[in-house]
């Protein structure tokens, strides 16, 4: 199926789980994909994966927390790839702090990275798609941005905020026929995760495996949830069929959270 093809999609945080999840299955359904991480290496083995199966893809090393870095690899990828219509803001952080302690710095971080960042990509990329007849964009949520998480406040507000975003976002570029929405993945196995429940293991004094089982024994469908199904459910986000859908947010989590 190549319903991207003739597509750029720019994919921030790809060189992770979710993000690389979104740039290869993209890929695969023709479109061309710049990949964008902080993190210079793994934006590079994204990109080579890709290359590698027949696709388009450059690497950008770009921090999303910096407007002049987002502009910059904006413009440098429509130079190589054409265009950029289409957008996935998949970098985050987490942090994992009870509340008490969380710090000042550690909470406008977090902001700055999960909310400030998709914001950046979605204006930018906004500015270039209304010139080109509209777009699509997806920013990857969570769950926690719909209820609360006693040991990651500044998390699940940032993911409140960004649900937020995308609703004004959505408004604000209807009229350009670019649509503006959401994936809200609940628990999904990636580096993220694994570091929390490594620290979490530790904690209880059980495996980090054992730590995860606890957390899907939570999950009604009784499993974990893959990138790969929520890349799919971005690209759904993100395609044709789709092209009635905006300000929404679609939580994709085995059942986790129903609001
Ligand atoms: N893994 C989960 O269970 C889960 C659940 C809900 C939401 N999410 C969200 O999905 C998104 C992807 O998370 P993941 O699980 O793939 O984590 P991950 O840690 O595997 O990937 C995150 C990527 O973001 C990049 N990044 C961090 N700060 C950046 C910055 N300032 N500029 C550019 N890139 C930056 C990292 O280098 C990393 O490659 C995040 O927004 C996360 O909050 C994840």
């Amino acid at each position: 199926m190549d319903r991207f093809t003739g597509k750029t999609v720019l994919v921030t945080g790809a060189g992770g789980g979710i993000g690389r999840a979104c740039a290869t299955l993209l890929a695969t359904q023709g479109a061309r994909v710049a990949v964008a991480d902080i993190a210079d290496e793994p934006a590079r083995a994204t990109a080579e994966l890709i290359t590698a199966a027949g696709g388009l893809a450059h690497a950008y090393t770009m921090d999303v927390t910096s407007s002049q870095q987002v502009h910059d690899t904006v413009a440098v990828a429509q130079d190589d790839l054409g265009p950029i219509t289409l957008a996935v803001s998949a970098a985050g952080i987490i942090r994992d702090q009870p509340f008490l302690e969380l710090s000042e710095e550690g909470w406008d971080t977090t902001m700055s990275v999960n909310l400030k960042g998709t914001f950046l990509l979605f204006q930018t990329v906004a500015r270039h798609a209304q010139r080109h007849g509209g777009g699509a964009m997806v920013a990857i949520a969570s769950v926690a941005g719909r209820s609360g998480r006693p040991t990651a406040a500044d998390y699940a507000a940032s993911k409140a905020g960004v649900i937020s975003l995308v609703r004004s976002a959505a408004l604000a570029l209807a009229p350009s026929q670019i649509t503006v929405n959401a994936v809200c993945p609940g628990v999904v196995d990636t580096e993220m995760t694994r570091a929390i429940h490594q620290r979490r293991a530790r904690i209880n004094h059980i495996t980090a495996e054992e730590s995860f089982a606890q957390q899907a024994a939570q999950i009604p469908l009784g499993r974990i949830v893959s990138p790969t199904e929520i890349a799919e459910a971005a690209a759904f986000l993100l395609s044709p069929t789709a092209s009635t859908i905006t300000g929404q947010a679609l939580n994709v989590c085995g059942g986790l959270e129903m609001n």
